[in-house]
């Protein structure tokens, strides 16, 4: 049912002796919704410039159609971009701002500069203030437009010359948590309704998760995992996706059998297999995916350390032979309480090594910051208010 559009093929990009990207293979589909998720600095940006063609990778291919494209210039792609700092003119109204782009002749095949008719720029722009809910805004001076409408504008003006592709490097960067969330379904709505293919950066996970068909992952220029959102976050390949993918503890194991973990020379039921017989494995523990018991009738026994309130649960660190694990719980237990916890197969997901081994999954440091928080004085901080 679904069809490649972009494909990027051993993509590497290189400046000087940094690479940047290292063989990126990458199929974006016809009409989806794909994230690239990643720390600042992975190659998020520099991937998305590749494909709008403002950079030549240094070696690979980027397809586009099953057509080679590396050396078509950015204007000759049927693909827009709305950069993070989307600059609005700002001597234009609304309406002007969207035409702007239909305005601009544009040659055909034989060479002949083809020019729209008034009245069919004013039926794209208004179809797209349509789309973007701002009909009765097109005489306003985008200079006195909130945030969110700006980007709105931005938005429209990039889709009115109907691109199969829009690409989208962290357009909700500069609003507020609130606007961001509103924005998030509005895009989502957007480009369900024009059915055009979205690429869409950004650092935080849970837009990445709430937004997108695909969520693509990266780190250190490489991708390291590809998959639906529920993938992503159910069946994350290494530490890295796990860790920054939602909260996580991960603990060293070993596979004794085929749905068979030990973890602190106990043994746990789990769902995964395919491992050697012993294999030392990298088990991830979701902090909502862990039942309080009675001590007596735990698989493993700790001691809470710290509990913080967080409306909907208490996040609770719980100190395990020295191992420090994030649970989220909706019945207290205090601090200095033992108490014991079961784990179903279901809520164990076991991962091969990798290079992220060990690097992260350990919430010791997690505590430590809650109880500074939680024992800060602001009496003491201030020396008390008396005149
Ligand atoms: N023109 C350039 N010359 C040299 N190095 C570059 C150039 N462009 C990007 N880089 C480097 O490539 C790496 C990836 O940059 P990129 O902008 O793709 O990251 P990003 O994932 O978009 O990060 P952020 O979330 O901070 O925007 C960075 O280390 C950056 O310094
Ligand atoms: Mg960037």
């Amino acid at each position: 049912m679904s069809k490649e559009l972009i494909r990027l093929a051993g993509c590497t990009m290189a400046f000087d002796e940094d690479i940047v990207l290292d063989k990126i293979n990458l199929s974006i589909q016809d009409k989806e919704f794909l994230t690239l998720l990643g720390p600042s600095g992975c190659g998020k940006t520099t991937t998305l410039r590749i494909i709008g063609g403002f950079q030549t990778p240094t070696s690979g291919d980027v397809l586009f159609d099953g057509v080679r494209i590396n050396a078509v210039p950015p204007h000759k792609r049927a693909i827009n971009t709305v950069f993070q700092k989307y600059a609005l003119f700002p001597h234009l109204n609304v309406y002007e701002n969207i035409a702007f782009g239909l305005r601009i002749p544009k040659a055909d095949a034989s060479g002949n500069k083809l020019k729209l008719s008034e009245e069919e720029i004013d039926r794209r722009v208004m179809e797209m203030l349509e789309v973007v809910n701002l009909r009765g805004f097109e005489k306003r001076r985008t200079t006195q437009l909130s945030g969110g409408q700006q980007q709105r504008v931005a938005i429209a003006r990039a889709l009115v010359n109907r691109p199969k592709v829009l690409l989208l490097d962290e357009p909700l960067g500069a609003l507020d948590l609130k606007l961001r969330k509103d924005m998030q379904n509005e895009l989502k709505r957007i480009q369900k309704a024009m059915e055009i293919t979205f690429v869409y950066v950004t650092h935080d996970q849970e837009e990445a998760l709430a937004m997108s068909d695909t969520v693509v992952v990266m780190d250190s220029g490489r991708i390291q995992q590809i998959g639906s959102p529920e993938d992503i976050y159910n069946e994350p390949r290494n530490a890295f996706v796990a860790d920054f993918i939602g909260e996580s503890n991960i603990i060293d194991g070993i596979m004794r059998a085929d749905g068979v973990v030990e973890i602190f020379n106990r043994r746990f039921q789990c769902l995964d297999g395919g491992f050697e017989r012993d294999e030392a494995v990298d088990v991830v523990i979701r902090p909502e995916d862990v039942d309080i018991v009675p001590e007596d009738q735990g698989q493993l026994k700790g001691t809470v350390t710290s509990v913080t309130f967080k409306g909907m649960q208490y996040d609770i660190i719980v100190d395990f032979y020295g191992f420090k694990w994030l649970i989220q719980t909706t019945d207290l237990s205090p601090v200095g309480s033992r108490i014991g916890i079961k784990i179903d197969p279901d809520g164990i997901h076991v991962m091969k090594k990798s290079e992220y081994s060990g690097m992260f999954g350990d919430y010791s440091s997690y505590s430590e910051e809650y109880e500074e928080i939680s024992s800060y004085d602001p009496e003491e901080e201030d020396g008390g208010d008396e005149e």
